[in-house]
């Protein structure tokens, strides 16, 4: 893998042009990288962003897409699609059994594996499969949905903490710091933030270094962003 694998290198700021490309380099081969903001602020758009400027890069890529945003740009960019488990299933294994270099795949759910209306199982599942990967990225939009203040999937408990030894990394978008579990926020490598307002996050991210007002204050779209 190159040295570059990650993430978040010069090439987004450049593309940005919110900071300057001097102050963030962050090369890892395993990260957690937390995004957060109002809604309408800019996470995924950004987040989208930066993914395509990692597309070259040799890293199995697994996007956990509620919202169905994902498809445009990525479905043109090698990215297989599914809407339920057992799609998903049938993707990995026969792209295993062509022996593909590496995988990526939008996952969708459409609602037909969630009788219950809940949409942490079918969640479990998936990540169930992607935990057993070496060297995977795996983005979850809407991650408050699947790890809340109280609730964490096994799966993602375990790649939160052991996953570093399998050279995976997590993207995780989240209106707010406090909805996502803390196990997850605790083991950021990277916070984003665009503009919030709640005076409990503001708090929390004032802890983590970032300045209170210039968070309040950020325009449409605009972010700002620590290492830890
Ligand atoms: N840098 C940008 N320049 C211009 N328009 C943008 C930019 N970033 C986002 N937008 C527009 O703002 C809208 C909201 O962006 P986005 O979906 O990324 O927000 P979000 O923070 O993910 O929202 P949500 O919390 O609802 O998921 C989109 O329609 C998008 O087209
Ligand atoms: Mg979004």
């Amino acid at each position: 893998m190159s040295e570059s694998f990650l993430l978040l290198r010069s090439f987004a700021w450049a593309a940005s042009g919110t900071r300057a490309a001097a102050e963030f380099v962050h090369q890892m081969n395993s990260f957690i990288w937390c995004v957060f903001g109002k809604r309408g602020s800019g996470k995924t758009c950004e987040v989208k962003r930066r993914l395509i400027a990692l597309l070259p890069e040799p890293v199995n890529i697994v996007i956990y897409d509620p919202l169905d945003e994902y498809r445009e740009p990525f479905r043109t960019r090698g990215f297989q699609t599914a809407r339920a488990y057992a799609e998903f299933r049938a993707i990995v294994n026969k792209s295993f059994a062509e022996n593909r270099a590496y995988l990526r795949v939008i996952f969708s759910p459409n609602g037909a594996d969630n009788a219950s209306g809940d949409p942490v199982p079918e969640f479990e599942r998936v990540a169930g499969q992607v935990k057993r990967w070496k060297r995977v990225i795996f983005l979850v939009e809407e991650a408050d949905q699947f790890c809340n203040a109280t609730r964490i999937t096994p799966s993602l408990a375990w790649m939160i903490n052991y996953g570093r030894h399998e050279e995976q990394s997590l993207i995780a978008l989240s209106r707010r710091h406090s909805t996502l579990n803390r196990n997850l926020t605790a083991q950021a490598s990277l916070i984003t933030t665009f503009k919030q307002s709640e005076p409990r996050d503001i708090a929390v991210l004032e802890e983590l270094g970032f300045d209170g007002d210039a968070v309040r204050n950020l325009k449409n779209w605009k972010f700002l962003e620590k290492t830890l």
